[in-house]
């Protein structure tokens, strides 16, 4: 491996993050602006963009890991101190389990609520792997709703740590994930 390449994430990780923000950014805007669709049918068509796009995110977030595990982490340079590191790495973490538990979370809330996952352009209807059961339904709701919620915190702590990074302490943090 060159020096160039060594000092940077995998280009399968630098797509896949960034694509997945794009991903993200569609997925909160249909949940968000789905009020805004004129009718019930409007509505049900976003809402199935939703659902598609969010399974989208759990199924690339799955090559993700493997590229991550197969490859040491480039190093942050100058290094920083033990403590950023650690939150650094708690923080990762947590986003890693918000894009694997989110997109599950809401496919049980769908199914269980007896709402299909249709595909939206394909007509493809996911098949039922939960029964309805209206009391899953109800937390499981709730819990995606409030995880949400949450993670826009998270995911807006992290890119200003990444700012931070970059324009404050003045390392290589952000350059190790861009082209
Ligand atoms: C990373 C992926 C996902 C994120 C970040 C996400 C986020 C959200 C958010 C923020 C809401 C709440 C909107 C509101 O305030 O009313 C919501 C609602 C919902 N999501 Fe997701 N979602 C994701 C994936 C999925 C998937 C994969 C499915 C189903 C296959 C799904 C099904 C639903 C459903 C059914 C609701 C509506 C709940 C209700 O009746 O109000 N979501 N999602
Ligand atoms: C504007 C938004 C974002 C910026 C500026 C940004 C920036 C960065 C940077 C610079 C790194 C490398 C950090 C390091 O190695 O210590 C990183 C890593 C990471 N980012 Fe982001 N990010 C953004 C959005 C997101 C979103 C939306 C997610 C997922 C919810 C995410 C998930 C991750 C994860 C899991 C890592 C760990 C490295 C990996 O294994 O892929 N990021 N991000």
């Amino acid at each position: 491996m060159n020096d160039v390449a060594a000092s940077r994430y995998s280009l399968l990780l630098r797509v896949v993050h960034w694509g997945t923000l794009l991903l993200l950014i569609a997925v909160y805007a249909t949940a968000e602006l789905r009020g805004l669709a004129p009718d019930r049918p409007a509505r049900a068509v976003v809402m199935q963009w939703h659902m598609a796009i969010g399974l989208l995110v759990f199924l690339l977030v799955l090559p993700r890991i493997g590229a991550r595990l197969s490859r040491p982490t480039p190093p942050i340079l100058p290094t920083p101190g033990r403590l950023v590191l650690l939150a650094a790495q708690a923080t990762h973490l947590l986003l890693y389990a918000f894009l694997i538990v989110q997109p599950l979370l809401g496919l049980i809330t769908a199914q269980s609520g007896e709402r299909a996952v249709v595909i939206p352009l394909t007509g493809f209807t996911l098949p039922d792997l939960i029964a309805n059961n209206p009391d899953l339904h109800e937390w499981t709701e709730e819990i995606h709703v409030a995880l949400g919620k949450i993670f826009y915190a998270v995911i807006g702590l992290h890119a200003a740590a990444a700012l931070a990074h970059h324009f404050y302490f003045r390392d290589n943090t952000l350059r190790r994930m861009l082209g």
